[in-house]
């Protein structure tokens, strides 16, 4: 049976993992889960938000499926979700964004990736208190992880019959920073002749994204722009409700929905568990579990068609009746 590390996370965490849970068990999926902790409340009592443990249990298992956690605004302890990502060294962030069925939007047909790198740009965590009415931050952007990125955005082109890689950036202004990144990304695409390969900036990239989805294909972007556009894209299908995601690296990879706590809703039984749903169905795909997977996928689209939906979507379902719809399909 496959050892999994399921990081429960705060805020919604605890009931996304919970409904999901349920459906992987009643899936058949053979998974021994271990389950693992983070986020503030661990402060106190383990002296840090992302223990030692987490990261332990990750580096064993190879794999985890996680849920969101909360990081602190404007001060505080720094994110457990990218300290995860340096440590592990997960350096894609891969963000498929396509419509679901029964999930009315302004767009269809969307079928976008976002490739967002995932170890640098700003998110370094360089910043500095000038003086009282000055702060910086620095942007880091290494030749190194430029190249890996843009390798792996165009190798998950050839490898998911996709037809573009468009690399985001905002190189007239940061020249030497997002300019090395491009510069990476050029250098890439001459490997890969079958691959439309097209540059645009972060702005343009933003306003074309709203007015015509449709046009883009596999999008790759430093971290920042990465997470601003996924979750631009999310809005373009639904919400982050169903928006999934994953971390990679070369040793360990890390599944987890695109979305944050949503400390508005916690404890409500309103989350729309999908988004990790997905996540999971990716990670199932990963650990060999494909028919699971699949069964899971026919599952949820059934019960979307058959308009049951959580309050995210139009829906009046509660997190846990969406939970049991989806059981009662397998
Ligand atoms: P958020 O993604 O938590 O919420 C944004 C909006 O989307 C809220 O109105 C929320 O209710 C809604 N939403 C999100 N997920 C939903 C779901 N599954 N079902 C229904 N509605 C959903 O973003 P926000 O509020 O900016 O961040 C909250 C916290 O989450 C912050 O501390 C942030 O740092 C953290 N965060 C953690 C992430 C992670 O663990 N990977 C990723 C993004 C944010």
């Amino acid at each position: 049976m496959k050892k999994v590390t399921l990081i429960k996370g705060d805020g919604i965490g605890p009931e996304i993992s919970e409904a999901v849970l349920k459906i992987i068990e009643a899936s058949g999926a053979q998974i021994d889960w271990d389950i693992q902790t983070a986020g503030a409340d661990l402060i106190e009592t383990e002296g840090s938000p992302l223990p030692q443990r987490v990261l332990d249990s990750v580096k064993k298992n190879g794999v985890a499926l996680k849920s969101p956690v909360t990081t602190p605004i404007g001060k505080g302890f720094r994110s457990v979700n990218v300290q995860l990502r340096k440590d592990l060294d997960l350096y894609a962030n891969l963000r498929p964004c396509y419509n679901l069925p029964n999930v009315k939007t302004r767009y269809e047909n969307v079928d976008i990736v976002v490739v967002r790198e995932n170890t640098e740009d700003l998110y370094a965590g360089i910043e500095r208190q000038i003086d009282e009415d000055s702060a910086e931050s620095i942007k880091i952007i290494t030749r190194k992880a430029s190249l890996r990125i843009a390798e792996f955005a165009f190798d998950y082109a050839v490898k998911n019959n996709r037809k573009e890689v468009a690399v985001v950036t905002k190189a007239n202004i940061c020249k030497l920073s997002d300019g090395l990144f491009l510069n990476c990304a050029r250098e890439i695409a001459q490997k890969y002749p079958q691959i439309n390969f097209r540059e645009v900036l972060v702005d343009n990239c933003c306003m074309q994204l709203v007015q015509n989805p449709n046009q883009f294909d596999v999008l790759l972007l430093p971290n920042l722009y990465g997470d601003i556009v996924s979750d631009l894209c999310a809005g373009l299908i639904g919400g982050l409700g169903i928006a999934q995601g994953a971390n990679i690296g070369l040793d360990y990879a890390v599944f987890e929905p695109v979305h944050g706590s949503a400390p508005d809703i916690a404890g409500q039984d309103k989350a729309n568990p999908t988004a990790m749903l997905m996540s999971a169905i990716e990670m199932l795909n990963y650990i060999g579990e494909r028919e699971a997977g699949t069964k899971i996928r026919k599952a949820l689209f059934a019960t979307l068609e058959a308009g049951i939906k959580t309050a995210d979507l139009g829906g009046d379902y509660s997190c846990s009746d969406f939970t049991n719809a989806i059981i009662s399909r397998l």
